[in-house]
């Protein structure tokens, strides 16, 4: 429920939180970024999605959070895994498309996104893993879309546009000869999952909303090797790219501050990206 004295709606219809809102996004965020370190182990040639899905809604429930995704429009799972040429929204314990298992082998990349709920305040963030060896192209895109998030992230400030963060993005992917997917985007949030506005990895500079503090939303891109373009399988929940070639997904939260952006799901371990060195915390 939405509290009465929380935060306003701004002109665009987005809402503005107050500074004290900062504190209950950190904490969803803290354990969503938790739980995503502590997956990144089991994520392994021969492991099956059903079991990473049910060791992630273990935890989240050992944190005392609650997961956003169970019982939402019909999912049933308190993760989406999305292996390989999957863009988002792959079921765990379906059958990663073309197979006749959901058990990884080695070389797919996998994104793994999980949605809390802690004390009412949602956190949202995927990153992307590697099953046993990744193939260098398959760890060139996963460098890529790491770095294309980071480039949309230091867009963020108050003054800036929405379409700033989308033009960095797309600028960034594009200049690497990737794709940056348009049918999905990112989205506000705070004490809902999703809310204006819908935050696009592609655009013009100058266009969109202006930021101003108190904003909370997530940048999300979905980046592929060959072509942009998707189709959703059978399940009504899968998406894929339609020429099969890789995808690959990083999702933050942040927070738009008086002077620039705090990521609320901030790895505690520097573990965010796969195979960089983790970050040193002081
Ligand atoms: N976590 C996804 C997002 O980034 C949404 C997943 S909704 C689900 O917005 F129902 F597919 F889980
Ligand atoms: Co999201
Ligand atoms: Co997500």
């Amino acid at each position: 429920m939405e509290s009465p004295s929380s935060g306003r709606l701004n002109r665009d219809g987005i809402k503005i939180h107050d500074p004290a809102d900062f504190a209950g996004m950190r904490a969803a965020g803290r354990v969503v970024a938790d739980v995503l370190d502590r997956i990144g182990p089991l994520v392994v040639p021969g492991v099956e999605t059903a079991m990473l899905d049910s060791e992630i809604h273990r935890m989240v429930r050992e944190a005392g959070a609650t997961s956003a995704t169970v019982g939402y429009k019909g999912y049933r799972h308190a993760s989406c895994i999305s292996v390989n040429h999957v863009v988002c929204h792959g079921i765990p314990g379906n059958k990663i498309p073309g197979r006749s298992s959901d058990a990884l082998r080695d070389e797919d990349i996998v994104n793994i996104d999980v949605t809390v709920i802690v004390d009412g305040w949602y956190g949202d963030s995927s990153r992307m893993y590697v099953a046993g060896t990744a193939s260098r192209k398959a760890e060139r895109l996963v460098d890529i879309t790491h770095d294309a998030l980071m480039e949309g992230i230091a867009q963020v400030r108050p003054g800036a546009t929405f379409g700033d963060i989308g033009a960095a993005i797309q600028r960034f992917a594009e200049a690497h000869r990737c794709s940056v997917v348009r049918d999905f985007c990112g989205h506000g949030l705070g004490r809902v999952f999703h809310a204006a506005p819908n935050v696009l990895h592609y655009g013009r500079w100058g266009a969109g909303p202006i930021l101003e503090p108190g904003m909370f939303f997530t940048i999300e891109p979905m980046i592929n090797l060959g072509r942009p373009e998707t189709r959703i399988l059978d399940d009504d929940w899968t998406a894929v790219t339609r020429d099969r070639s890789l995808s690959a997904q990083f999702e933050h939260s942040v927070g738009v501050t008086e002077t620039g952006v705090e990521i609320f799901t901030a790895s505690p371990a520097g573990l965010f990206h796969p195979t960089s060195a983790p970050t040193p915390r002081g």
